[in-house]
């Protein structure tokens, strides 16, 4: 079905369907009138987990591509249906009480701000923007509107993570001086930009899934969908990808806010891909869990992280997990490394190097482990008592179930019940971190010196990248 045929057939369901029954839902029964943009692939898990919330009224889906909204639309026939999320913003102003945001990054910003101009509340996928300067921007309408948000860092509110943190600041390694983290994917690009031009499928709207970015010719295979992420103009490269999820429980746990200098040791890119293989330090200002500064070091690519004496395991081994030649990882919606055999490093993860020893958070739903001289170090004891103090209940290591619970999150918080624990005001100083290690990748092994006051380097010719201009489309 091409973009014509979806919306005429759709049109005859959603006019009739929506406006009557969605004012009367809300009214008699508190429900969430929720408004999707991006349906496909991380889109479709995302509406899936939202609309599992039973006080959950899915209203809108908007996509660019109309065999993934005529996908979702199956689902949900009774939502009106869009390409362009401007125009169902503006048709359905008051009949949208959320918004959910699940585009490639290069949308993030634009859609998100715009639904929050509007009042509305919003969960928008990580990482939150493409841009540092939307990020700021974002956390401020946020504040300023005392707006409900929350990231798309699903396993934020899992188990083990919440453990880590806990454990972590209750000193159980005293303070950390030292963060290593890593994955082995790569989503970089080590060549020219394609030349030419192919034809735009029927089912795509190219000039929208451009957006606010530069125009640009399609090319079959190279952006949509998913490629996005290799290219600087739409992606932020593995940091953006797996980064975000794999720092945000050190990041939350030693309650760090921006970097103070970083540096990433990577190729030099030609400005159209992003490098492969980024090994990125920051120094962070120390916090109350931290020595008087922290530093963290970032590996990505494949047979990532290299040797290391920190990341040496009790019996010798320095490398395990299951990683694929081209560094890519077996997993479910690109978040689980495999489970790493016993005394094996997990293909993706973060290793605390503190006064009183080490703690290894494999990525994701295995319990972090204390080595302290070498040697594992029982800690049964201390998870009980922290999972006791702060009722985490029991360890639940089934995605499936655990998943949809940070969305549920948002639409509780929606609906004044409690609050969201990835609110914009975090998400946005995690991603600023990951962005400004994606920006030193276009001047690699160069320290840049940054000032979270300003938001600006010392450097200013990396200024330049912190923002982008927005075309009219
Ligand atoms: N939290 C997680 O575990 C997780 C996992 C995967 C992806 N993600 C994030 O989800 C987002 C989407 O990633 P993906 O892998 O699904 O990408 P994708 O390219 O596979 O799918 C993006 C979807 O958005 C649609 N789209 C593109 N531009 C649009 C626009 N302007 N308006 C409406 N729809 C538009 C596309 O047609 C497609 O349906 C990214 O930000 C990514 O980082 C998060």
């Amino acid at each position: 079905m091409n973009k014509r045929e979806f919306l005429k057939s759709a049109a005859a369901v959603s006019s009739f369907a929506l406006l009557p029954n969605a004012a009367w839902a809300f009214q008699k029964g508190k429900k969430l009138r929720t408004a999707h943009i991006g349906v496909g692939n991380m889109g479709a898990e995302d509406l899936s987990a939202i609309s599992s919330h039973n006080a959950v009224d899915v209203v809108a889906l908007c996509d660019v591509d109309s065999v993934n909204l005529s996908k979702a639309h199956k689902l949900h026939p009774g939502a009106r249906v869009f390409f362009d999320y401007r125009t169902m913003l503006n048709e359905m102003g008051d009949e949208i009480d959320a918004v959910i945001v699940s585009t490639p990054d290069h949308t993030h910003a634009p859609a998100s701000l715009m639904a929050m101009e509007m009042n509305k509340p919003v969960y928008c996928q990580k990482p939150l923007t493409h841009y540092v300067d939307e990020s700021r921007k974002m956390m401020k309408v946020a504040k300023e509107k005392n707006l409900v948000t929350q990231m798309g860092i699903q396993v934020h509110s899992f188990y083990d993570y919440r453990l880590a943190t806990l454990l972590i600041q209750s000193g159980i390694i005293g303070k950390v001086h030292t963060v290593h983290a890593w994955s082995p994917k790569s989503w970089g690009y080590n060549g020219e930009e394609p030349q030419g031009e192919d034809p735009v499928p029927d089912q795509l709207d190219w000039n929208l899934w451009l957006g606010t970015s530069k125009e640009r010719p399609y090319k079959e295979g190279y952006y949509h969908p998913g490629n996005w992420r290799k290219v600087m103009d739409y992606g932020c490269g593995t940091l953006g990808d797996m980064g975000v999820h794999i720092f945000d429980t050190p990041y939350n746990a030693l309650n760090l806010d921006v970097p103070l200098t970083i540096k990433n040791d990577c190729r030099k890119s030609n400005g159209f891909g992003f490098p492969e293989n980024n090994t990125v330090t920051y120094e962070f200002p120390g916090t109350e869990f931290t020595t008087k500064n922290l530093k963290w070091v970032w590996y990505d690519g494949p047979g990532m992280p290299p040797k290391h004496e920190d990341l040496i395991l009790p019996g010798g081994k320095t490398s395990g997990g299951k990683q694929d030649k081209d560094g890519s990882v077996k997993d479910k919606i690109s978040l689980d490394a495999g489970m790493a055999g016993a005394g094996e490093l997990p293909s993706q993860g973060a290793m605390f190097i503190g006064k009183k020893g080490r703690l290894l958070l494999p990525h994701f739903m295995q319990l972090p482990q204390k080595i302290v001289k070498g040697k594992y170090v029982d800690i049964s004891k201390e998870i009980a008592e922290v999972s006791k103090a702060n009722n985490l209940g029991e360890p639940i290591r089934n995605y499936d179930s655990e998943g949809p619970k940070h969305y549920h999150q948002f639409v509780d918080a929606c609906l004044g019940k409690g609050q969201t624990t990835a609110p914009f005001s975090y998400a946005g100083r995690l991603t600023e971190t990951i962005l400004l290690g994606v920006i030193a990748g276009r001047f690699p092994n160069k320290t840049l010196h940054y000032n979270a006051e300003t938001a600006k380097f010392t450097e200013e010719e990396a200024n330049q990248f912190l923002g982008g201009d927005y075309r009219d489309f």
